[in-house]
């Protein structure tokens, strides 16, 4: 597989979100071992960034990919993020970067996966409570006592970004990028003249790009806990309208003989070599379909036409959900 590079650090251009595998989609946490096959898979192909983080489960999804890079840690540029656990009693899902937290979990993160160091660590939401200078210097703390390797943020927007570039080199940002959220394409310039790399999560629409919902009936036979019954994208009429989207990249698909997932892929690489999508899925059957996009080529009318795709009805999160993201 070609490489990208996010800041100085090299990774395979594709590389595995693990989310899934034990959280927010229909299925998780249901086959392990199929999905510590999925990740052993990824590697064989030679996918290198692995992508976790601590309330995925909350803290499951880690024990799940530290059990498969057991015995492979130097094929693997491990990720994982934190900021979304509070240490303090207060729990999961409340945002805290304070230097205090960070330092109890990365102890629980290294713990879980098994290692010594993570080569990427994130913050997964700003923290309005705590400075990002103060986050970054505890950041920079674990890279001096070789905990972690490098610094991202997730989810931050320009005016963070820069102040966390001046404490700390940020080496990646993890944003949704994809053919239906393409706000990215606003940070991209600023992400370039500091030199750091965009980690595209979601790049597959959280499945919908790839043709495989198709009926209301498709979204109501999801598990009640699968994230998409409740996103604005998957519900009603903006679904309707939405699937005239699925149907223009399947149109591409077919030009290029690709599968439409391969083309969701294949698009996101064409806007450089700073950009690695994550796509995720937790079967071997299509880590392989997924990876191979690697080798899809689109010419420019074919680039072109997906440049210009019918814009998504629906805001990408919920509005709870959207409180978290800066813009
Ligand atoms: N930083 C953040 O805030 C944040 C937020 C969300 C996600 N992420 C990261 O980004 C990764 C990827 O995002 P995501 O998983 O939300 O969305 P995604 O990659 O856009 O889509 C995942 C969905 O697509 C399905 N899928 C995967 N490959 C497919 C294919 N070839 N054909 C048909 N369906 C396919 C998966 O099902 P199966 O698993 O059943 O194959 C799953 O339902 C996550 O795993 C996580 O690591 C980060």
């Amino acid at each position: 597989m070609r490489t990208a590079k996010l800041g100085d650090l090299e990774v395979a251009r594709i590389g595995l979100g693990a989310m899934g595998m034990s959280h927010g989609y229909t299925g998780a946490g249901r086959d392990d071992a199929e999905s510590i096959r999925t990740i052993h898979r990824a590697l064989d192909l030679g996918v290198t960034l692995i992508d976790t983080a601590e309330i995925y489960g909350p803290f499951v999804n880690e024990e799940l990919v530290g059990r498969a890079i057991k015995g492979r840690r130097d094929q693997v540029v491990l990720a994982t993020k934190f900021g979304l656990v509070a240490h303090d009693g207060r729990g999961p899902w409340t945002r805290d970067s304070s230097p205090d937290n960070i330092r109890i979990a990365v102890e629980g993160s290294l713990r879980r996966l098994g290692t010594d160091h993570i080569d990427l660590y994130y913050q997964h939401r700003v923290d309005p409570q705590t400075p990002i200078e103060d986050t970054m210097g505890a950041m920079a703390g674990l890279v001096e006592q070789g905990k972690v390797r490098y610094v991202g943020l997730s989810e931050a927007w320009i005016d963070t970004i820069r102040r966390a570039h001046a404490v700390h080199p940020v080496t990646a940002l993890q944003s949704e990028y994809s053919l239906w959220t393409r706000d990215q394409e606003q940070v991209l310039p600023v992400l370039r003249e500091l030199g750091i790399g965009l980690v595209a999560y979601s790049p597959l629409g959280h499945g919908f790009l790839t043709g495989t919902l198709r009926t209301p009936e498709d979204v109501e036979r999801l598990d009640d806990d699968d994230f998409r019954k409740n996103n604005p994208r998957f519900t009603g009429e903006n679904f309707q309208r939405n699937l005239r989207i699925a149907d223009q990249v399947q149109t591409v698909a077919d030009q290029v003989g690709a599968t439409p997932a391969q083309v969701a892929l294949a698009w996101l690489l064409t806007k450089g070599g700073d950009i690695v999508p994550i796509p995720g899925t937790k079967r071997v059957s299509r880590v392989e379909e997924n990876t191979a996009a690697d080798a899809v080529e689109l010419t420019a009318e074919q680039i072109a036409t997906l440049d210009r795709l019918t814009p998504a009805e629906g805001g990408h999160h919920t509005e709870a959900q959207m409180q978290m993201i800066e813009r």
